[in-house]
């Protein structure tokens, strides 16, 4: 089977290094890839919007399967242009059509959406433009923090959490002008503050069945002991083992279970993944967004994890037969640590020169912001640059070996957290095998 698979991060090395390990897979493209992809498939140049080259490129590549890394171009309909091309009939995506992807793009429709099929989350209002007034007399009705959230996509950083009257007032000024965040911001979301430990939980799904994947915890935070602005994410953890036995069957019946078939009630026709990023409130999972993709740097965390062959879980969805599909889950720890450029989540300057890679043993490297220099070598190119990822027996060892092979790959500014999963070793692991049981 041919693949092509979207997008250029960490998230997408993952993938393609677990895809080209699949005994069904022919030949794997990725667009744009990175330098660490081009190990595992062939780093093509393919301009989405352009449906024309798209088609051409599907037919003459005999592309059978899609998978989609991240949730712009689904949000943006790149699921609808395939499926509804009449030449490209064979081709299955990976990731939802624009009506499904709106669960990402829309906080406003999620937060309906849960409303709706009773599925657990923080109380909340939506307002628009020319709606400053009302928006700001709701703080009355609210007590600090104040969460107030960007209606689209604002590349991650469309949530504020006002800790006080007058940042939520300037805030909620700030987007419902546009000036701050464009048009994702014409809408926005107050929404209440819970307070717990976060969880990014996952799912594969055909539309009709649903299958949970392995959850990791991840530390959005730049600075050790969550301090500082938030990323992307620094790093990640799986299994997190606050996330025990109870807590995921309450995650899948309260939360996967009723929004696979919210989806299906609705008539919202939904394939591929779903990232449920949730807060563990006293022990119950309420869901503070849904992602229609994997997370990055959770995928590095949780693929590792993932003993099934993927691409047999993506012709499980292609034939509509995800349920005869086992997901199977080494139940070691993996922990994965991000290492940035100085200055990120801000400014930050590429084109330093990465060294040390080839001494990294028992442990996994996907790179994100990488670039080929014909001077250099492998040299830095975007704010995130890798991620080191390794397991251990349990997550002391896991940690260990973690940071170990990520001390040996160096380049000027490397910036990581020294503290992942440290937070983690604190509370009891005895629970990892039950955790396994019920994946
Ligand atoms: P998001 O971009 O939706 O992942 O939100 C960014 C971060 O804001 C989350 O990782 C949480 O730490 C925080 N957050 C979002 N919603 C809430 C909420 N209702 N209560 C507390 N924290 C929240
Ligand atoms: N790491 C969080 C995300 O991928 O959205």
């Amino acid at each position: 089977m041919n693949v092509l698979l979207i997008g250029g991060g960490g998230r997408e090395h993952a993938l393609a290094w677990k895809l080209a390990q699949s005994t069904l897979l022919d030949e794997l493209y990725v667009s744009p890839g990175n330098p660490g992809t081009v190990r595992h498939g062939r780093n093509v140049a393919i301009d989405l919007n352009d449906q024309k080259a798209l088609r051409q490129f599907l037919l003459l590549k005999r592309i059978k399967v899609v998978v989609v890394g991240p949730e712009a171009p689904l949000v943006e309909g790149l699921h609808d242009r395939i499926s509804e091309d009449p030449k490209l009939k064979d081709v299955t995506v990976i990731g939802p059509k624009a009506a499904g992807a709106r669960l990402e793009g829309s906080k406003e429709f999620a937060k309906e959406f849960m409303l709706r099929h009773n599925i657990p989350t923080a109380a909340f209002r939506a307002f628009g433009k020319g709606q400053l007034k009302e928006a700001v007399e709701h703080l009355d009705r609210m007590k600090p923090p104040y969460v107030i959230k960007a209606d689209g996509l604002a590349q991650g950083k469309g949530v504020v959490i006002a800790q006080d009257r007058k940042e939520a007032e300037s805030t909620l000024k700030d987007m419902l002008s546009g000036t701050k965040y464009g048009a994702a911001s014409e809408r926005v979301v107050l929404e209440q503050f819970l307070k717990g430990i976060e969880l990014s939980a996952f799912l594969i799904t055909d539309g009709e069945t649903f299958k949970m994947l392995p959850a990791a915890k991840d530390y959005k935070r730049i600075g050790d002991g969550d301090t500082g602005p938030n990323t992307g994410g620094m790093g990640a953890v799986s299994p997190a083992h606050f996330a025990d036995k109870d807590f995921m069957q309450k995650v899948h019946d309260r939360v996967a279970a009723p929004t696979i078939r919210g989806l299906r009630e609705e008539g919202i026709p939904y394939q591929g993944f779903l990232f449920m990023g949730l807060i563990n409130v006293d022990g119950e999972p309420y869901v503070i967004e849904y992602n229609v993709r994997l997370g990055d740097p959770e995928t590095q965390a949780i693929l590792p994890r993932l003993r099934s062959d993927l691409l047999d879980l993506f012709e499980g969805i292609a034939h509509g037969t995800l349920s005869e599909r086992h997901v199977d889950v080494d139940a070691r720890t993996c922990v994965s640590v991000v290492m940035a450029a100085e200055g990120y989540p801000g400014k930050y300057e590429s084109g330093k020169s990465i060294t040390g890679i080839e001494n990294v043993v028992n442990a996994y490297v996907f790179q994100s912001g990488t670039a080929e220099s014909k001077k250099e070598g492998l040299v830095t190119a975007g704010g995130r640059v890798l991620t080191v990822s390794a397991f251990g027996k349990d997550l002391d060892q896991a940690i260990a070996n973690a940071y170990k092979n990520s001390l040996v790959i160096d380049f000027q500014g490397r910036t990581m957290r020294t503290d992942i999963g440290k937070d983690l070793v604190k509370t009891p692991v005895s629970k990892t095998a039950s955790i396994v049981q019920i994946l």
